[in-house]
């Protein structure tokens, strides 16, 4: 590294001011920082099996309120990847032991979209839409999480973004389901 950019490890030293918290999976081919193309220094990393953003997770939860309270991140990105291993285990009926605990929210997404889900033609089409609403599910768990809401009323600047990734073309897919203010009620 420092062959190639010299001053790398004494900007690294400095920097500790990531505007963004990323969100993802633990897989091995979907590192944060390479996709994204930011120095360490830029981003907030929390990754588990299936890019959960599951509300009883004291990890994450310690992850999300250091992210928008202390460094005060602006951006919040959830980031499922197509492909996923954790998505299918968790709906392909083989027991694994405490990792089908950890997918048990996967398992119950996909019960509540099975009709959209088994329109799908075949099972990988189905598995990558999983990962899609497995991502807009989160999404929702972040931004309607406590922290994220006092954030909001401070009037704190914070967007939670859910994104896909695809290990075969390298390319990031915005499912345009951005939040940057608390949910309206509805009446
Ligand atoms: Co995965």
């Amino acid at each position: 590294m420092t062959s190639e950019d010299p001053d790398f490890f004494r900007r690294l030293e400095r920097q500790q001011a990531p505007h963004y918290l990323w969100i993802g999976c633990s897989d091995s081919r979907v590192p944060a920082n390479t996709i994204v193309g930011l120095d360490p220094g830029e981003l907030f990393v929390h990754r588990n099996v299936a890019n959960l953003a599951s509300p009883q997770d004291a990890n994450y939860l310690s992850v999300l309120q250091f992210a928008v309270d202390v460094l005060k991140v602006h951006h919040i990105m959830v980031v499922g990847h197509y492909g996923c291993g954790g998505v299918s285990a968790a709906v392909d009926g083989r027991r694994r032991g405490l990792v089908d605990h950890w997918l048990h929210p996967i398992r119950e997404l996909s019960r509540t979209h099975s009709q959209e889900l088994e329109a799908l033609r075949d099972e990988h089409s189905r598995l990558d839409r999983l990962c899609e609403l497995n991502v807009m599910q989160q999404v929702k768990n972040v931004a309607s999480d406590v922290f994220v809401l006092d954030a909001w009323a401070r009037g704190q600047n914070l967007s939670v973004h859910g994104w896909v990734y695809s290990v075969g073309n390298g390319l990031i897919k915005d499912l345009n389901v951005t939040v940057s203010a608390p949910r309206r009620r509805s009446a």
